[in-house]
């Protein structure tokens, strides 16, 4: 059985754009049977900026934690986990001022753990998350993919293929902000791509 990791990142939760567009596809991958898809909410789980004593509770042996650094340590220890568990990983993502949401670094703060997700060598990082991909849904009130402008995209390769993920497929559903025409286009465009990426 296939698992399936998906993270939601719109304040508008499941009315957001970019869940719409995720959920479209997880419906197809559950229409095919023999999936199991855990979903995560970012906008319901109000994690924090990752702070100096989250990170030295990671860095504290689990037996020498005291009880508030087991709490601290917990939160990237359960991340870490349902990522590790997952086959595919469904990135939910809407542009909010030119780069991803802010819960959604400070999810990945909780992902990149040296010697866990991975590590320095003498050639350089080697990601340890093997064996898994990526789908992210990008849903953007202008239109920035294939430019200069599009943080999101290089971002988000650089930061899965940091941790192991290099397998990473995007679909855009882009100008949602630029008129009704242009918006159907968009959604139109991206449930072509959905269609292709569940065949
Ligand atoms: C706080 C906020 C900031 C936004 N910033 C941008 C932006 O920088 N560029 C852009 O193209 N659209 C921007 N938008 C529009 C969103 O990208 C667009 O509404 C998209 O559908 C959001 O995805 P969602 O519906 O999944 O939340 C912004 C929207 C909000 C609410």
């Amino acid at each position: 059985m296939k698992t399936v990791l998906a993270i939601y990142s719109s304040l508008n939760g499941e009315q957001g754009n970019s869940s719409k567009l995720a959920n479209e596809y997880l419906t197809k991958l559950e229409a095919k049977g023999d999936v199991s898809i855990k979903r995560v909410d970012l906008s319901t789980m109000e994690l924090p900026h990752l702070s100096s004593e989250e990170m030295q509770a990671w860095m504290t042996a689990p037996a020498e934690r005291s009880e508030a650094q087991h709490v601290l340590a917990n939160r990237s220890d359960s991340i870490v986990e349902s990522v590790k568990q997952a086959d595919e990983i469904v990135l939910a993502v809407p542009m909010y001022n030119f780069g991803i949401p802010s819960s959604l670094k400070a999810y990945f703060d909780r992902v990149a753990r040296a010697g866990i997700t991975f590590k320095y060598t003498e050639n350089g990082p080697v990601g340890l998350l093997e064996n898994k991909s990526a789908t992210v849904f990008a849903a953007r009130g202008g239109i920035y993919a294939g430019t200069d402008f599009d943080t999101q995209t290089p971002y988000l390769q650089h930061f899965l293929g940091f941790v192991g993920i290099s397998n990473v497929n995007f679909v855009y559903a882009e100008g949602l902000a630029m008129g009704e025409e242009q918006a159907k286009n968009a959604f139109s465009a991206a449930s072509e791509k959905i269609i292709e990426l569940s065949e």
